[in-house]
């Protein structure tokens, strides 16, 4: 799909059909992300994938609001989490500047981005949910402390066509000197 194209089409999708995703489109999509640059190339980022039904749905109960338990019906679950204290840190451990582990999250961010639209060329939707518990998360998956659980992606078969919410007018958000 030609890249302006694919990145106008790609939705947030709160509605799947009910066919299961793969490991070899997981793996696809996370190697995607790993082409992302990170910050001197740490690449912080981590994965947890929840393929099983059953786990699935045992984790939706927990994790989520009753909304984003409802939207995720049918979805793979990937939760998304950075190892602390490196992107942004000095040998010495301390923040390089003021956003310290900001950082870390920033490149999460990027690689994320990188991953739902390798989903969406291979014709997956995906829902990015920063409501989630991440305290249960962490102890459902014995994530370590070490390590910042940010977002929780959905990715699956969109079951709805979502329309384009608006986006702010380019000159509200861009200056040029
Ligand atoms: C960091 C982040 C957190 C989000 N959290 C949620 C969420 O918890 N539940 C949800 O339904 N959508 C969530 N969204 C999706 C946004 O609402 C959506 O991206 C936005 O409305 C634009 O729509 P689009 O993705 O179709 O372009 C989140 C998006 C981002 C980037």
């Amino acid at each position: 799909m030609e890249y302006q194209q694919l990145i106008e089409s790609r939705r947030s999708v709160r509605k799947y059909a009910d066919r299961q995703v793969t490991e070899e489109q997981i793996r696809a999509v996370i190697r995607a992300a790993q082409e992302a640059p990170s910050w001197k190339n740490q690449q912080t980022a981590r994965y947890y994938c929840i393929l099983d039904k059953d786990k699935v749905n045992e984790m939706r109960e927990v994790i989520f609001p009753s909304f984003n338990k409802q939207r995720t019906e049918n979805a793979a679950l990937i939760v998304t989490a950075f190892e602390k204290g490196n992107v942004g840190f000095d040998d010495k451990g301390q923040p390089v500047n003021e956003i310290g582990d900001g950082w870390g999250c920033y490149d999460l961010g990027l690689q994320n981005a990188y991953l739902i639209l390798k989903a969406k060329e291979l014709g997956l939707g995906t829902l990015i949910m920063g409501i989630r518990d991440s305290a249960e998360i962490r102890k459902i998956l014995s994530v370590p402390d070490s390590q910042e659980i940010v977002a929780v992606l959905a990715v699956g078969y969109p079951d709805e066509s979502p329309a384009r919410p608006k986006r702010r007018e380019l000159d509200d958000i861009l200056r040029i000197y």
